[in-house]
């Protein structure tokens, strides 16, 4: 097994430039390449919040710098700056845990420097948990697969190449991946514009398919694999996802298809026991009502935005880390090395 590997990737998520922040403003994507310009922890829990960018662990690393352009100021800073953070979205545990572990080193002699350092190393952390997600996932796959996929979860959502998507990336370029088919994912067409558009970059055969198309080309397209990331996983293995993976899950199940989770140990939880407990995100109902600010539904509708769903662990075929692979009989706890 390699222990690392290169795939070169065309725009880069996040820019950290010391002093600010460049956000690639993934809303514009794929039409446009535009950076937003973070330089204080307020505007990158706006980029945060109004998702400029978005997926579990780039909201991680992005909110550790949060935290360190915020230790600049000074300490009462740094802990309005996480107070602001933890806030701007809140299920995707990363940014939790990325705020905690920069309030750990504020106590040094020099905060600035040492948040900053930490931020740093947090991203670097993130970047080599891809790389082994992506070759440990690799191997759960069979030669000509084919797959299907859910959000994003490539390298628009994280440092490195990605959880799911850098898994499949991986293993195409070892010869193991036939097809691939995103889901849309509405409503904010994760699927479409970004999940498809890497998979294009990179030469990964692959076709769109709206969400409800995703039970009828499971039962005639010969799927062999469903592979998405997680938001948060809790201690009991139950994942939180993008709205829709849990009916996928039920569906792989049906039609005897894997159902994996490709994810970093920055999104376990071991806080909260079960699914149960994962706050889910509600957004404006009109991030459904519209599309790019055009009315879909009637004038004064109403309309549900849950954005995330919670996948029973008895779904969930195995568990991808960067520490191992947690199948389904096997603890969460062991792999975390707390039992
Ligand atoms: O609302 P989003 O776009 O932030 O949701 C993203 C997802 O649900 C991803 O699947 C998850 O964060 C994993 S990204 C590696």
């Amino acid at each position: 097994m390699p222990k690392k590997f290169h795939l070169k990737d065309p725009v880069a998520p996040i820019l950290w430039k010391g002093n600010r922040l460049l956000v690639l403003d993934q809303r514009l994507l794929p039409r446009r390449i535009q950076y937003v310009n973070c330089r204080t922890a307020e505007d990158v829990a706006r980029a945060i919040r109004d998702m400029a960018l978005r997926g579990a662990p780039l909201i991680g690393v992005s909110a550790a710098y949060g935290m360190a352009l915020a230790a600049r100021r000074g300490p009462a800073a740094l802990v309005k700056a996480g107070r602001l953070l933890r806030h701007a979205r809140p299920t995707a545990v990363n940014l939790m845990h990325a705020v905690d572990e920069m309030l750990q080193v504020s106590g040094a002699k020099n905060p600035a420097q040492a948040v900053r350092r930490a931020a740093e190393a947090f991203h670097r952390q993130d970047l080599a948990a891809n790389q082994q997600l992506a070759i440990r996932g690799a191997s759960l796959l069979k030669k000509g697969s084919r797959i299907m996929t859910h959000c994003n979860a490539g390298y628009l959502a994280t440092s490195g190449i990605g959880t799911a998507v850098g898994v499949i990336r991986y293993a195409h370029q070892q010869g193991k991946v036939a097809h691939v088919y995103p889901c849309e994912t509405r409503p904010y067409l994760q699927g479409s514009r970004l999940t498809l558009w890497e998979l294009m970059q990179s030469g990964v055969p692959a076709t769109l398919i709206t969400d409800n198309m995703a039970a009828h080309v499971m039962k005639t397209g010969g799927i062999d694999a469903v592979i998405v990331g997680a938001d948060r996983i809790a201690a009991n293995g139950d994942v939180c996802n993008k709205i829709g993976t849990y009916g996928l899950a039920i569906l792989a199940r049906y039609h005897k298809i894997p159902f994996y989770v490709v994810a970093p140990t920055t999104t376990v939880d071991l806080a909260t026991p079960d699914g149960s407990r994962i706050p889910i995100e509600e957004r404006s109902s009109r991030e459904v009502l519209e599309i790019f600010g055009h009315p879909i539904a009637p004038k004064g509708a109403q309309a549900h935005h849950f954005a995330f769903d919670v996948t029973p662990h008895k779904l969930v075929s195995a568990i991808v880390t960067e520490r191992g692979i947690k199948r389904a009989r096997q603890s969460l706890m062991t792999l975390m090395g707390k039992k």
